[in-house]
C-alpha cells in the first residue's frame, strides 16, 4: 500500500505494467461509474496522448502517468479551473520533491529552466448544464534520459532526471501528487478558499506581465498578458488596446 492518508484523490489506484493512455482507461471507468478519487497510473503508454491531438511520448519506467477521475458538482464552464489547481498542486509536489523551481506556463504546462517537464490533459463530459466527470491526465517526464525525448523537442522539453543529474524515486513523487491535489481539491470544493489559491498561480505562471502570441486553428494574433481572473481565464491586450478574455479551449500560447 502506499498509504496516502488522502480523503479523495486515489482512495482507489488502478495500476499497469503497459496501457494505450491512462485517460482513455480512467474515461472507460467513469462512464461505467466508478467514485470520484480514482487514480490510473501505468509504467508505460503505447498511446499517449496530448492536447491539441498531439501524441505524448511514455517510455517504461521513465515518468509519471496518471489520470484522476472527478465528480465535482460544477457547470461545464468552469470545468478549466480543474487544469490550473492541477497544474499548481503538480508543480508545489514537484517543487517539494526536488528542490528544483518549477514555473507553469497557462493554462497547465510546467516548466523547469524554460522546458517542459509536464503536461496535463483534462477530459470532461457534461451534460448542457451539469458535469458527469473530469478526468485530469498528469504526463511527468521523471526519469527520461536525453535519448528519450524525440529530437524534434529537445530544445523544448527536459526531464527531472536530466536537470537534477540523478533519478526520481518515482512512488515518492506519485505520493505528493496526490496528496497536494487532494489538499487543493479540497480547497476548490469549499470555494472560499478559491481566490488564495488563484494567488499562488499567478506568481508561478510566467505568462503573467509578458507578450505572448494567441494561436487557435490558423489564426495567431500578439498581446500583452496582463493577468489571469479567477475563473483562470488569461487576460490579454491585444494591438488595439483591447482586453481579450482567454479560455483555453484548443488556443496554445507561445512566449515572445
Ligand atoms: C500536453 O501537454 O499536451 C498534455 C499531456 C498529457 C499527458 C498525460 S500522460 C497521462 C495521461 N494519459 C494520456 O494519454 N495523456 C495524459
Amino acid at each position: 500500500s502506499l498509504g496516502l492518508d488522502t480523503s479523495i484523490i486515489g482512495r482507489e489506484i488502478v495500476h499497469f505494467l503497459s496501457i494505450g493512455s491512462t485517460n482513455d482507461k480512467a474515461k472507460e471507468l467513469a462512464n461505467n461509474g466508478c467514485r470520484e478519487g480514482l487514480i490510473v497510473v501505468a509504467e508505460e503508454q503505447t498511446g499517449g496522448r496530448g492536447r491539441l491531438g498531439r501524441q505524448w511520448v511514455s517510455p517504461q519506467y521513465r515518468g509519471i502517468w496518471m489520470s484522476v477521475v472527478l465528480r465535482p458538482d460544477i457547470q461545464p464552464m468552469e470545468a478549466q479551473k480543474l487544469t490550473l489547481l492541477s497544474a499548481l498542486a503538480v508543480s508545489n509536489a514537484i517543487e517539494e520533491c526536488t528542490g528544483l523551481k518549477v514555473d507553469i506556463k497557462w493554462p497547465n504546462d510546467l516548466v523547469v529552466s524554460g522546458k517542459k517537464i509536464c503536461g496535463i490533459l483534462t477530459e470532461m463530459s457534461a451534460e448542457v448544464d451539469k458535469v458527469n466527470h473530469v478526468v485530469i491526465g498528469i504526463g511527468i517526464n521523471a526519469n527520461m534520459s536525453a535519448e528519450d525525448i524525440p529530437d524534434e523537442l529537445k530544445d523544448k522539453a527536459t526531464s527531472l532526471a536530466i536537470e537534477l543529474g540523478y533519478n526520481v524515486d518515482r512512488k515518492n513523487l506519485f505520493r505528493y501528487i496526490s496528496r497536494n491535489i487532494d489538499e487543493l481539491y479540497t480547497c476548490f470544493i469549499n470555494a472560499n478558499q478559491w481566490h488564495d489559491l488563484m494567488v499562488e498561480y499567478r506568481e508561478k505562471c510566467i505568462n503573467v506581465g509578458r507578450r505572448a502570441v494567441i494561436s487557435k486553428g490558423d489564426v495567431s494574433w500578439e498581446g500583452m498578458v496582463t493577468d489571469i481572473d479567477d475563473d483562470g481565464a488569461l487576460i490579454v491586450l491585444d494591438g488595439h488596446g483591447e482586453k481579450k478574455r482567454i479560455i483555453s479551449g484548443d488556443v496554445s500560447i507561445r512566449g515572445v
